[in-house]
């Protein structure tokens, strides 16, 4: 697994002439097209960087930008693969560790997700402030890479409760805060209002295919990580209505503008130098 890391890393260093990569962001459903808000210094598919997978569905491009945001130089990765698209975990997180040799330190996640809180409506913007693993699975199973982390490392505080303070200050521009516990189910199937109840019933706020992995290897390798769902539905069973992937679409389309105007902010500062 490390040959496979340091070479996707080498590559990509390469790319941009060996200069460190400050802070990182993964684009899910919702977010896609939010590189074009930059300059690109370079641009390169998935495709064709060695050992990253590439995204097979509608909304997840599969390409890396490399933008400057205040002259710290910034990885947006448009799309992800996912669990449900049949990798092994631990191939899905190879992006994370190649990054974090690259220098990253701060990671954001955004992704599209199902609303269980009663708070929450189609279209709202919510931080991420835990999360329930409900799939088994962790791509920190296999051989531990000690030059990333400790094998058994410590999940208490996953989403950094600086940047969540952060994201509270710069959402006063654009959305009412709102925050939540993600519990990650491996889909591709939609859950089960039954699963969904389990859910609610164990304290998560909102249901999701993603996130949770890279989340996982980005704290064994000691990232500042912060997370964001756009919820673009109520979850099975909350929802009188059956799901669909074309109202996930059409709703993380119409709330593109706010979180994009909400990210640019963020961004800048969490690449400002206070
Ligand atoms: N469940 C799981 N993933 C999702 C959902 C959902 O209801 N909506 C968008 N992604």
């Amino acid at each position: 697994m490390i040959e496979k890391i340091n070479e996707s890393k080498d590559f990509i260093s390469n790319l941009i002439n060996n200069q460190k990569i400050e802070s990182m962001i993964i684009l899910g459903s919702g977010m896609g097209g939010f590189e074009e808000n930059y300059e690109s210094l370079y641009q390169i598919d998935y495709a064709d960087i060695p050992n990253f997978l590439s995204p097979s569905i509608e909304g997840h491009a599969g390409k890396l930008s490399i933008v400057s945001i205040n002259e710290k130089l910034t990885a947006i990765l448009s799309g992800r693969a996912h669990y449900y698209e049949g990798h092994p975990i631990q191939d899905l997180v190879i992006p994370i560790r190649a990054f974090s040799l690259l220098g990253v330190q701060n990671l954001i996640l955004t992704n599209a997700a199902g609303g269980i809180s009663d708070i929450y409506e189609p279209g709202d913007i919510v931080s991420i402030n835990d999360h329930i693993n409900l799939t088994g699975n962790n791509p920190l199973i296999g051989k531990n890479l000690d030059n990333f982390g400790p094998r058994f490392p410590d999940m208490s505080e996953i989403y950094d409760k600086g940047l969540q303070e952060l994201a509270r200050e710069v959402s006063k521009n654009h959305f009412e805060f709102k925050t939540g516990i993600y519990a990650w189910f491996t889909g591709p199937s939609y859950e089960t209002p039954a699963e969904v109840q389990f859910a609610k019933n164990i304290g998560a706020d909102l249901v999701g295919m993603s996130t949770v992995p890279e989340a996982i290897a980005a704290k064994h390798a000691g990232m500042k990580i912060s997370a964001f769902s756009l919820v673009t539905n109520l979850a099975a069973g909350i929802s009188k209505n059956p799901l669909n992937h074309e109202e996930v679409v059409e709703i993380a389309d119409l709330s593109k503008q706010k979180l994009q105007g909400f990210m640019k902010e963020f961004l800048s500062e969490l690449n400002s130098d206070n």
